[in-house]
């Protein structure tokens, strides 16, 4: 008796030893974690020969116990990074209180904890669907061999997979000095003319994590998860003919720039991705001659100086690297977008003109329509009906047995029926697992009012159809009124010609800028629904464990499959254009981008159904074929972002992060930070309502013809004024720079954001700017 009492403390005092050993790597201010520390290297002392030895200096300095007792290995074990190419810095493990004193150090400009990033598709909530290649086509081919390089961080690569078949290229480009490292599961060979580098970065993840366990995980550039291998096809991936996804979705898959090289840089692993390695990737890309970064990751953001990534990023574009970051899933919430700094791009998610429509029909007599990318041997006789149910109480808002989660359905209620299952908490595509385990032979997935009629098709266990919130309801009704109800599931396979399209994604995240309203965001939409890329051979279509199926090709949905695409028109852009700074290529691909779907009317937002505006699609959706040629550039140098963030009231300290490079200083060249000349119009009228009048400033320059004469057309606008000077831009030679001001003023504030455009018009080309007038209101 005493003895199981015994047992039973012992096994409750373990449990909770456990629980607060866990808690306390975030609490216990003794324990270590990873710091990002940034420093000044133009402050250090002269008695440091090199800046490593002035970091061990520091680090001795805070360190909590007396400095002889820091050995050289140790330190080697606190020290996981240095970075020196992107910004000056290190990773560090250090407790609370030694990060905290380091901060305070002489020349440390900052000390950010370690971030978790996460991808941005919904892994197993995968969003699934479309592909890309259309518009780029012809002119990409033309420019089949090139020697610009995109950096992918992401979760490695699959070099098997045909899409980095290198047959036909050039040698690799002699800027090129990145490495292939050889690692489990990749060796040399898996790099080539088109994969010409591959990187991976676990320092960061293993020290919040734990050893990789390399029976489960590959420790180099091999991708086990597939996200990876789908984007870098998305951006650089070879021509593979007959390319699908269980049949569907059949074509010919290619990257948006197929001349151009892949260098992966894998910084995502199962237990997730961290600013560490993100950012030794960041910094060993640049070193390596990277042209282009794509990164389809996010974390949270407070602020463009505490945000790792944001100050990397600045230290690449400084070298001319052209950055593009997914702007997140969060939509269609407002202000939920993620990597917002204007010297990166921001892409959010449209679809496409593809579809794969399912459809359900009810004992009723009544079929509803769907979307599926089911295919398999569990089909469903086309000759019979069988029971349908739904589990759940009440059919307009989900409870947990309509949810379908792990262990709610029971099998006497569900087995051999075709069963109702309502979005949201768990994985879509575990839905569909849990209905087959439990023995059901069919899933309809309905959408609830989170998310409205936008449909994702996803690759099932088991025949399976989504149906929209209208639909589901119907569906719902019948199943709970009628005495034996009844229904079945069909697919259509792949449909084309879709309208309307290009539709802005409910789920891409939604401006505004929440740091700074003056800088719009996102830039741009890409497709990012329904995309057909190359996949791992690793894992099934599913991505879950128990799905035994594997697939050269999957499709995929989410901001994570946008940013890719707008990485590898940079590239073209770059091949093209080799002397424009990122600046100029995301002008390019911001003025020359379209507000109007296939059906000649404004983008819609799936969201709503109505008109989407400026903070959900940016300038646009992109046009690959009119960036080449836009006419004019609005350029920005790293003084001009350096002289931005001036305005956005940082200390000289935090100022500093962003100048390790040179001696920035503010120079005051803007009047605001409307004043940036960014592509993008964004003007903020303050509380105090005797500022009436805001005057703004831009310059473009002439990538046209050399004799170019632009005159400009502006919205009209309820709650202000605009005034354009001068209104006609004459120019006579390439590369010639003119500005204008812009002077705003209100008419009648504004309770909501007005938004319109600027566009300037030459007869050929159209360069537009959105504009978006906020009148804050007084508190
Ligand atoms: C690569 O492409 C070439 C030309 O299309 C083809 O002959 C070759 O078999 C492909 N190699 C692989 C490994 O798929
Ligand atoms: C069903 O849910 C809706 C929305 O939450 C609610 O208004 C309604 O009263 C519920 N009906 C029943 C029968 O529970
Ligand atoms: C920074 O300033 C110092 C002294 O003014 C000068 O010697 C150095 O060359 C400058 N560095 C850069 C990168 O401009």
């Amino acid at each position: 008796m005493e003895g199981i009492t015994v047992k039973w403390l012992l096994c409750l005092y373990l449990s909770i030893y456990l629980t607060l050993n866990f808690v306390s790597s975030t609490y216990n201010p003794g324990s270590k974690k990873t710091y990002i520390v940034h420093v000044d290297v133009s402050s250090i002392p002269p008695a440091f020969t090199h800046h490593i030895d002035w970091y061990s200096s520091l680090l001795k300095s805070v360190a909590a116990v007396s400095p002889q007792e820091i050995d050289e290995e140790e330190e080697q074990s606190v020290v996981m990074y240095t970075y020196q190419s992107s910004f000056h810095g290190m990773a560090v493990r250090l407790t609370q209180e030694e990060a905290e004193k380091l901060e305070s150090q002489n020349g440390v400009v900052g000390v950010l904890p370690e971030v978790k990033y996460k991808l941005h598709t919904t892994r197993s909530p995968l969003f699934l669907g479309l592909e890309p290649q259309d518009t780029t086509s012809v002119w990409s081919e033309k420019l089949a061999d090139h020697d610009v390089v995109v950096g992918v961080l992401d979760t490695g690569i699959w070099p098997e997979s045909p899409s980095f078949n290198d047959t036909g290229f050039t040698a690799v480009p002699a800027h090129w000095k990145g490495a292939c490292e050889v690692g489990r599961g990749f060796q040399k060979h898996h790099c080539n003319k088109k994969i010409v580098g591959a990187r991976s970065f676990y320092r960061g993840y293993e020290a919040a994590a734990g050893r990789i366990n390399e029976e489960r995980e590959h420790k180099s550039a091999r991708d086990e998860d597939g996200h990876g291998t789908h984007t870098a096809a998305t951006v650089a991936g070879s021509p593979v003919h007959g390319a699908n996804l269980l049949g569907y979705a059949y074509g010919t898959a290619r990257g948006m720039s197929p001349g151009a090289r892949i260098a992966v840089y894998k910084v995502c692993w199962k237990g997730g991705c961290f600013s560490s390695d993100i950012l030794a990737a960041v910094d060993a890309a640049v070193e390596d001659g990277v042209n282009v970064m794509s990164i389809s990751l996010g974390g949270g953001v407070s602020s463009y100086h505490r945000d790792s990534l944001s100050i990397a990023a600045f230290g690449a574009m400084e070298k001319g690297v052209f950055i593009s970051c997914s702007a997140g899933n969060g939509g269609p919430d407002p202000v939920s977008l993620t990597n917002v700094s204007p010297w990166i791009t921001t892409v959010g998610a449209s679809t496409m003109d593809r579809d794969f429509p399912g459809s359900v029909k009810l004992g009723s007599g009544v079929t509803l329509k769907g979307v599926s990318l089911y295919k398999g041997r569990r089909n469903l006789s086309p000759k019979l009906m069988y029971p349908l149910v739904y589990t759940g109480a009440n059919s307009s808002s989900p409870d947990p047995g309509s949810l379908c989660l792990e262990g709610t359905l029971d099998p006497h209620t569900v087995s051999g029926k075709i069963v109702i299952c309502d979005r949201g908490i768990s994985p879509r595509v575990q839905k569909g697992e849990v209905v087959k385990q439990a023995g059901g032979v069919g899933m309809i997935l309905s959408n609830t009012a989170a998310n409205g009629e936008e449909l994702v098709a996803d690759c099932h266990l088991l025949p399976a159809v989504a149906v929209g919130e209208k639909e589901g309801k119907t569906i719902k009704q019948y199943a709970m009124r009628g005495r034996h109800p009844t229904g079945n599931l069909a697919f259509y396979g792949t449909k084309l010609g879709i309208r309307p399209s290009p539709v802005v994604a409910a789920f891409s995240s939604r401006g505004p800028n929440f740091i700074s309203l003056e800088i719009m965001k996102p830039d741009l939409v890409a497709p990012g629904v329904n995309i057909l890329a190359a996949w791992t051979g690793d894992t099934g279509p599913s991505s879950l464990e128990t799905d035994q199926r594997r697939v050269g090709f999957n499709i995929l949905s989410g901001t994570s499959m946008s940013c890719p695409h707008v990485s590898g028109v940079a590239a073209l852009l770059k091949a093209r254009h080799p002397e424009w700074s990122p600046a100029a290529i995301k002008s390019a691909l911001m003025t020359t981008a379209y507000i109007h779907d296939n059906n000649h009317k404004p983008l819609i937002d799936s969201s709503t159904g109505g008109p989407s505006g400026p903070y959900d699609h940016g300038a646009g959706h992109i046009n690959p074929v009119r960036a080449v040629d836009p006419g004019l550039i609005y350029d920005i140098g790293a003084q001009n972002y350096f002289d931005f963030l001036c305005t956005q009231g940082l200390t000289q300290t935090q100022l500093v992060v962003f100048a390790k490079f040179s001696n920035r200083t503010c120079r005051h060249t803007l009047s605001g930070p409307s004043d940036l000349n960014y592509p993008a119009i964004s003007v903020v009228f303050p509380e105090d309502k005797r500022v009436s009048a805001v005057k703004i400033h831009r310059t473009v320059t002439n990538v046209g013809p050399p004799s170019s004469n632009y005159h400009v057309v502006i919205s009209q606008f309820k709650g202000v004024d605009v005034k354009v000077e001068p209104s006609v831009l004459t120019f006579s030679k390439t590369y010639q720079k003119l500005s204008y001001e812009v002077t705003l003023t209100t008419k009648v504030r504004q309770t909501a954001p007005e938004s319109g455009a600027l566009i300037w018009k030459d007869g050929v080309h159209r360069v537009r700017s959105p504009v978006v007038i906020t009148w804050l209101s007084p508190i």
